[in-house]
């Protein structure tokens, strides 16, 4: 149990338009903050207001992207109160990436307790309008200023909060997916499975080439033999395929996503089954030739259920239900986000209150 110290902003921010918030624009008021020292551990817990960071130039998270984040979100309720969705397996989920980037990690309760404990303090930040979220950023940076190669010996882990409405402009319109054949995103062996900017920051020199064919995403294939599919950008990736689902496995080189293995729960629960064996992409085109690819869509915390409309591979282009969202897509949402939201009994008991 983390002992919190509190240190409230003098100066309170005007609150964003919540119909215009977009993704990742404004932030709240405060952060919680927690250094860590090597043979000290975790120390001094903080809420303090939100403001740039002192960080020595040297700081080894500057140079050797020693860092990693996490994503989830608080949902205001019908009745006014604020609840998580499945907070733990971010905090499970953080464990295992810092284990793979050498970073000292939070045990899941603590983390639990510190996003709990901001959201709480940033409680009047959580938007009530349709569609939206505070969206709960937590992250680790190696601090120790240090040009050796090696691990820190010296972190921070931070949470800031960012009122939030879609992570795409489309809405849960249809988005365009570019498949990747000549950039790889990850390998066996890889950090594929964590949460590290590194890899996001590698997959960006394919989604300006998505955006300049005219793409919103990238879809991966995998890094040895450029074959089966992978993840999108930002979310897991699903197929249906004359009524089977398939997703790729979380064998290394995909993100394991909160929102992912919840769409697989419920699928299995409504009777789908649900292959997690590998798909190659020339078996999606020839199902989308045959007219047996049925639904495309993506899953994650920031997108939420996420429908494709369109998805090219070389020279072929595979639309997808008309450019419609499906039907099976449609369900996944409502359901998620009516949980998410309260609209929906949890039945499954994914969500924990906050206030
Ligand atoms: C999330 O869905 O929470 C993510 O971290 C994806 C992100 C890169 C926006």
């Amino acid at each position: 149990m983390l002992e919190i110290r509190y240190e409230m902003t003098q100066h309170k921010k005007d609150k964003p338009d919540t119909k215009n918030l977009g993704f990742g624009v404004y932030y709240t008021d405060h952060m919680f903050v927690i250094d860590h020292t090597e043979g000290i551990g975790w120390h001094d817990a903080r809420i303090v207001p939100y403001a740039p960071l002192q960080l020595d130039p040297a700081a080894m998270a500057l140079h050797y992207a020693m860092e990693s984040f996490e994503g989830l979100k608080a949902y205001r309720q019908p009745d006014g109160s604020v609840r998580l969705f499945r907070p733990e397996k971010n905090g499970e989920r953080m464990i295992n990436t810092n284990h793979r980037m050498c970073l000292p990690a939070l045990p899941a309760e603590d983390f639990v307790q510190a996003v709990k404990a901001l959201v709480k303090t940033e409680e009047d930040w959580v938007p009530s309008e349709e569609g939206t979220s505070l969206y709960i950023r937590p992250f680790v940076i190696a601090t120790e200023p240090h040009l050796g190669v090696r691990p820190s010996k010296t972190h921070q882990f931070y949470i800031i909060c960012s009122p939030v409405g879609a992570y795409y402009s489309t809405g849960i319109n249809p988005v365009k997916i570019f498949v990747e054949d000549e950039y790889t995103r990850a390998t066996p062996g890889g950090t594929g499975f964590t949460k590290c900017g590194g890899n996001y920051a590698a997959s960006l020199i394919s989604q300006v080439k998505a955006h300049d064919l005219g793409y919103e995403q990238t879809l991966w294939l995998d890094g040895v033999q450029h074959k089966y599919v992978e993840e999108v950008g930002s979310m897991n990736c699903f197929f249906k395929i004359d009524g089977t689902i398939y997703t790729a496995p979380c064998v290394g080189t995909v993100l394991p996503g909160v929102t992912r293995m919840s769409c697989i729960e419920l699928l299995k629960k409504w009777g789908y089954t649900v292959s997690e064996e590998r798909l190659a992409i020339e078996d999606v085109m020839k199902a989308s030739r045959d007219g047996k690819l049925e639904e495309v869509f993506g899953t994650g915390t920031a997108a939420v259920i996420s429908p494709v409309g369109e998805l090219r591979y070389e020279d072929e282009v595979a639309f997808i239900n008309g450019g419609e969202i499906g039907e099976l897509t449609h369900r996944l949402y409502d359901t998620i986000t009516g949980i998410q939201w309260g609209k929906l009994p949890d039945d499954m008991g994914w969500t924990t209150a906050v206030c």
